[in-house]
């Protein structure tokens, strides 16, 4: 979950674009932040707690300098705990992602041999323990220092992604295990990063680290070897396809509100383009015997919304389990089950796990994923990539209805229905954009000055709505920390109703479908204790105290109306004074468990 980036370069590069690069990977963490430059003769770290500062720090020059941005796991938010960590001679200086499962027998044997840490971190110790194996002589050997590198890595559990800076040699050495890094190449350097987003502008090709291979960035260029052997390797470059406009704000205050805008255009690419990928995953579900919808978050709310969407359109019983629940439930899988695995970033450690428990048993995966050649699209049987484009704000938007779309589309495929589906999936966009217009959103403006100052907020639907209340929930709560919770319409009763108090918001989806009369039931046995009644609905109804009027679409409906919650967690955090991009806590790729 943090964010790394470094590079090496022929002439002396200003060290501030690791702290600019480091800027576009600060959704991945942001507790703090450093930077490791090396200089002649020594490495010079500089390193926060904290956000990475508006002004960027003076920063010497240097044709050699890493950087990370930290989601803290081991270790408090301290300066001390922030990367790069050095050895105990300063020649070498680590940044890492991941958890090392076995730290704490390695820091014991470290420091009984005399190794001295000056963090709590389980990062520390992959420094020590590369200089415990690394000879005062291989100071100038750079393939010594790879193989110091190789034989530290083959000693750490968990899953890792760690960059060495090896000042003497000047070189940063990349190795990883399921943790993301991306090397790429340009402009007269070398550079490696978490997520190629913020190789944009700066490197033209890429390519993917495997498992099994170990990186050594020098001036001249990559240098692969095999992780097991040590043997080269021939790098697989690939264009790099993302485009500054991808990753910028395009006039919008924050990322959030364009991706939220974006969504009708991610939908009309899915309709243009991805009719064909949907005809092969209904093909897959149809011969599988038993298929699983998994994700995480707001991924798992599509999967659930997914289950409803196969049993209403395609009369098929399609499970869906969180993905960190799954490997308590995959003793059924065979080899003729399906996994469908949903994620925006491709790298939710619970995710790619569910992925790998069902290639163990043989079973076929698939995934809807948003990140191409992130891990779950390289271990995937079938990709059909969310064509959303990066998504910067840590909170899920357009990846979200992109997966519900391809979900919906693909359900209507196996129903033999695939022209109704691309015509729901038009007026959806349709919906989206009446849902996006300026007096829409002073509607949901008001009603976020409305409720800005209450603690909590229900959220209920039925059905389709179900999902869409989970997720509105997660939406608003996550952002403006305003505790919302989804429930589903019936369960009120059973427990919920007994925190309902005079003035409490409520919001309710009531789509002009089977649900209606149940929701609008559940809405006044809410108004009845006391509940101010948000009506999400193409129709008013006279429970409702504030409506937000959403345009029919049919089966469609949880895509046009998730966006009025979207909408309301991102007003509700403006209005608080919140940045709707960095939510505290929180990071976009959960690569921990
Ligand atoms: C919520 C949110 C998270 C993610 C979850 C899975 O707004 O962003 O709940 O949906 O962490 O992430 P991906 O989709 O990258 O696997």
């Amino acid at each position: 979950m943090c964010g790394i980036f470094g590079y090496v370069t022929v002439r002396d590069e200003c060290a501030r674009i690791v702290v600019d690069s480091l800027r576009k990977l600060e959704y991945r963490g942001y507790d703090s932040w450093g930077v490791g430059i090396g200089l002649n003769g020594h490495i010079r770290v500089v390193k926060r707690a904290g956000r990475i500062p508006p002004i960027s720090p003076d920063l010497p020059a240097s044709s050699i300098a890493f950087g990370h941005t930290r989601w803290a796991t081991h270790g408090g938010v301290t300066d001390a705990n922030a990367h790069p960590h050095l050895d105990c001679t300063g020649r070498l200086a680590v940044i890492h992602n991941g958890i090392i499962e076995n730290f704490r027998k390695l820091r014991a044997e470290l420091e009984s041999n005399g190794h001295r840490f000056a963090s709590d971190t389980d990062s520390e110790v992959f420094a020590h323990l590369v200089e415990q194996v690394l000879h005062a002589g291989d100071d100038a050997d750079p393939d010594a220092v790879v193989e110091a590198v190789r034989s530290a890595f083959a000693r750490v559990e968990g899953l890792n992604a760690f960059i060495l800076l090896h000042h003497c040699t000047q070189q940063l050495i990349a190795v990883k295990s399921i943790s993301p890094l991306v090397i790429g190449a340009g402009k007269g350097g070398t550079y490696v990063a978490s997520d190629a987003v913020a190789l944009v502008g700066l490197a033209d090709r890429v390519h993917y680290l495997g498992d099994d291979e170990v990186a050594a960035i020098r001036a001249d260029g990559l240098h692969l070897y095999d992780r097991a052997d040590g043997s080269e390797r021939v790098p697989r470059w690939e264009r790099l396809t993302l485009q500054p406009t991808d990753t910028s704000l395009e006039g919008f205050p924050h990322y959030l509100i364009k991706e939220i805008h974006e969504q009708p255009r991610v939908l009309e690419r899915i309709l243009r383009e991805h009719p064909p990928r949907a005809r092969e995953l209904a093909n897959l579900i149809t011969r599988s015997y038993g298929t699983f919808l998994v994700g995480c978050g707001t991924a798992g709310y599509a999967a659930l919304a997914g289950s409803y969407l196969f049993s209403r359109i395609a009369r098929r019983h399609v499970n869906s389990v969180v993905a960190s629940e799954f490997k308590y439930q995959e003793h059924f899988l065979t080899d003729r089950s399906l996994v469908i695995a949903l994620s925006q970033s491709g790298e939710t450690v619970d995710v790619i796990e569910a992925a790998l428990a069902a290639k163990r048993r043989g079973a076929r995966v698939a995934a809807l994923v948003n990140v191409t050649g992130s891990t779950l699209d390289r271990l995937a049987d079938f990709t059909i990539p969310l064509l959303a484009g990066p998504e910067l704000s840590v909170l899920s938007t357009k990846a979200y209805t992109a997966k519900l779309a391809l979900l919906l589309l693909t359900a209507h495929v196996i129903n033999g229905s695939e022209h109704v589906g691309l015509d729901l999936l038009w007026r959806a966009i349709d919906g989206m954009v009446r849902a996006l217009t300026p007096d829409s959103q002073d509607r949901v403006k008001a009603i976020a000055d409305r409720i800005a100052d209450h603690q909590h907020c229900f959220v209920i639907g039925r059905g389709l709505s179900y999902p869409t209340a989970l997720e509105a929930a997660l939406k608003i709560k996550e952002v403006s920390y305003l505790h919302a919770e989804g429930f589903a319409g019936g369960e009120l009763k059973h427990g919920v109703i007994a925190l309902v108090e005079p003035g409490v918001p409520c919001i309710v989806f009531s789509p002009l479908d089977e649900t209606r009369a149940d929701i609008l039931s559940g809405a006044m046995e809410l108004r009845s204790r006391g509940g101010w009644i948000i009506g999400v609905s193409p129709e008013h109804e006279a429970v409702f105290d504030a409506h937000l009027p959403v345009a029919e679409a049919g089966d469609a409906s949880p895509l046009v109306n998730v966006v009025p919650a979207q909408l309301l967690g991102y007003y509700l955090a403006v209005r608080k004074g919140l940045d709707p991009d960095k939510p505290r806590n929180l990071a976009k790729s959960v690569t921990v468990k």
